[in-house]
C-alpha cells in the first residue's frame, strides 16, 4: 500500500507532465516540483513571502483554504486568479491525489 500522489503540471495547453510523490515525508507542492526540476527559486524558502512558487490549480480534489499569510502574498502578485496558490503552501496529501497545476510565469 502506497500513499504517493500523482501531481499534473501541465505544460502548454493538454500537455501534462506527471510527477508521483509521497505524501508521509511533509514535502510541499514546491519542494516536489522543484525536485522534479522545475525552475521555481523559492528565495523565501517556503515561507509565503516571495511568491515565486505561484501556481495555478486547473483542476482536481478541493484544496485546503489559503491562510491570511498566503492569501496577501497572492494578492501583492501582478497575476492573480481563481485558481492562484501558493505551492509552497501546500503540504502533499493522500487527498491530492490528481491535482493538476500550471507554474504561473513570473514576468506577467
Ligand atoms: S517559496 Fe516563497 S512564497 Fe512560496
Amino acid at each position: 500500500m502506497t500513499d504517493d500522489v500523482r501531481i499534473y503540471v501541465e505544460e502548454a495547453p493538454g500537455q501534462r507532465h506527471e510527477i508521483q510523490a509521497p505524501t508521509d515525508m511533509g514535502l510541499s507542492l514546491m519542494e516536489v516540483m522543484k525536485a522534479d526540476g522545475y525552475d521555481i527559486q523559492a528565495t523565501c524558502g517556503g515561507m509565503a513571502l516571495c511568491g515565486t512558487c505561484h501556481v495555478e490549480v486547473l483542476a482536481g480534489p478541493e484544496l485546503p483554504e489559503p491562510s491570511d499569510d498566503e492569501l496577501a502574498m497572492l494578492e501583492s502578485l501582478p497575476v492573480m486568479t481563481q485558481g492562484s496558490r501558493l505551492s509552497c503552501q501546500i503540504r502533499l496529501h493522500p487527498r491530492m491525489d490528481g491535482l493538476v497545476v500550471r507554474l504561473m510565469p513570473q514576468d506577467a
